[in-house]
């Protein structure tokens, strides 16, 4: 049980560099395990989920080293991985689980995947269902993990993919390397790209078409491993930028966070409502990166709908904040995906929201927030869902309350960011 401070605070100033970007780290652990040659990352995030994927990998067969957030992969190429004896444990991460199932379906031997209680309740028929097309053999447990995954030729496929989710987009690429012919995956709406950058950078051939949502994947490449820098992770920079915002006199720095278009939306709306942010982009031959310095400032409401959802799909409880300190009503619809994460996002913030007093009404897709009126604790006791971004949300909420709150569950925020309170605390004015 964490206690949140108890006063509203005021006066967050400092510099920053948040940790690896969470997406990018899976990405490059897994591309540099089926690349040719060794693959060195720097800044990799070495939050629970990430290690779940570099755990995976060394089970089947990939010596992966690591010193701190430096990690070296010494690659076996696209068919050189080996069967686990035991179960892969997927932990927490949906994201190990869903893009690990597309490399898994075209390989010549049987996993089985489990993860926690939490990842077990998270639909996995998004990306079975499509792989079964290809020619996977993948057998859930009533669409969940477990999940068995006998390894078979594959065969390309053109796919209309039926949610937005990147996650399901990079499963269906993973396996497509494996097939026999070119396949097509298209997207409702574009969806974050790491997998496409990524895939280009070590030797592969993937094109996305002018519309933005359609992507042809070439098969069978011989991909070579790459030296990089993790850039800082957008999703954990959103969590200083809204606090920045939203506590009176305040001014911080960001260093060096990804500002890849598809992960900038919460960027994109915090300006829409009137934030005060500034950005200094640095030249890069690969992800785009820049320092952001955030000030305080009043808030207008916003309505956003689907089509902004994607690039700000792990931000919407903080826009959801942001939406709660802001001079009128928002309405945010569109983002039934909140359901099916860690946990279900949309009925978690509700309950918590409404702890602190803050006008909010749930929506099937989403939710109404009413800013205008003062916050007021009628229940102490909050808690995280066991979901990281819950926790962090919670964080942020707890330095504009003007009681003491208590957060169970505040560790799990070492899903994504293990060091975000100790983090968050170096920003608070010195007593
Ligand atoms: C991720 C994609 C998103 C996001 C998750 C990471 C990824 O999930 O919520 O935290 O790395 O591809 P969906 O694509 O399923 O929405």
């Amino acid at each position: 049980m964490k206690t949140l401070n108890g006063k509203p605070s005021t006066d967050l100033h400092g510099t920053l560099v948040v940790p690896g970007d969470k997406s990018i780290s899976h990405r490059g652990i897994m591309l540099g395990a089926i690349s040719e040659g060794t693959t060195h990352l720097s800044h990799f995030l070495t939050s629970a989920d990430c290690l779940s994927t570099l755990a995976a990998f060394q089970q089947l067969g990939v010596h992966i080293e690591r010193d701190g957030q430096d990690v070296t992969i010494h690659g076996v190429g696209l068919h050189g991985l080996k069967p686990s004896a035991q179960p892969l444990d997927m932990g927490n991460s949906g994201t190990t689980t869903r893009l690990i199932s597309g490399l898994l379906a075209g390989q010549s031997f049987t996993s089985t995947l489990i993860g926690d209680a939490s990842l077990s309740k998270r639909p996995m028929k998004r990306v079975s269902v499509p792989l079964s097309e290809m020619g996977a053999n993948i057998e859930t447990t009533d669409g969940h993990l477990p999940m068995t995954i006998t390894g078979s030729p594959l065969h390309s496929v053109t796919y209309q993919l039926q949610v937005a989710s990147a996650q399901v987009k990079s499963a269906l690429i993973l396996a497509a390397l494996q097939a026999d012919k070119p396949s097509t995956l298209v997207e409702q709406l574009p969806t974050r790209d790491h997998t496409e950058r990524m895939l280009t950078q070590f030797g592969g051939d993937i094109a996305t078409a002018a519309d933005g949502v359609t992507i042809t994947v070439q098969p069978q490449p011989h991909l070579t491993g790459q030296t990089m820098t993790v850039p800082g992770d957008m999703s954990s920079a959103a969590f200083f930028m809204v606090a920045a915002s939203l506590v009176p006199n305040s001014k911080i720095t960001l260093k060096d966070v990804g500002l890849n278009k598809t992960r900038t939306g919460l960027l994109n709306i915090l300006q829409r409502m009137g934030g005060k942010v500034s950005i200094d982009a640095a030249p890069t031959d690969g992800e785009p990166i820049g320092d952001l310095t955030i000030e305080t400032a009043d808030l207008h409401p916003i309505n956003i709908g689907a089509a902004d959802i994607p690039a700000v799909i792990d931000e919407l409880p903080l826009v959801a904040l942001l939406a709660a300190k802001a001079d009128g009503i928002s309405r945010i619809t569109g983002a039934e995906e909140l359901r099916v994460k860690e946990t279900d996002r949309i009925a978690a913030i509700v309950q918590e929201f409404t702890k602190l007093g803050i006008n909010i009404e749930e929506l099937p897709d989403g939710f109404v927030i009413d800013g205008r009126m003062p916050w007021h604790v009628t229940d102490n006791q909050l808690d995280a869902h066991d979901d990281h971004r819950i926790g962090m949300v919670l964080g942020v909420a707890g330095l504009l309350v003007d009681k003491p709150v208590q957060l169970a569950g505040a560790d799990s925020v070492r899903i994504s960011y293990p060091e975000f309170f100790d983090d968050l605390n170096t920003l608070l004015p010195k007593e």
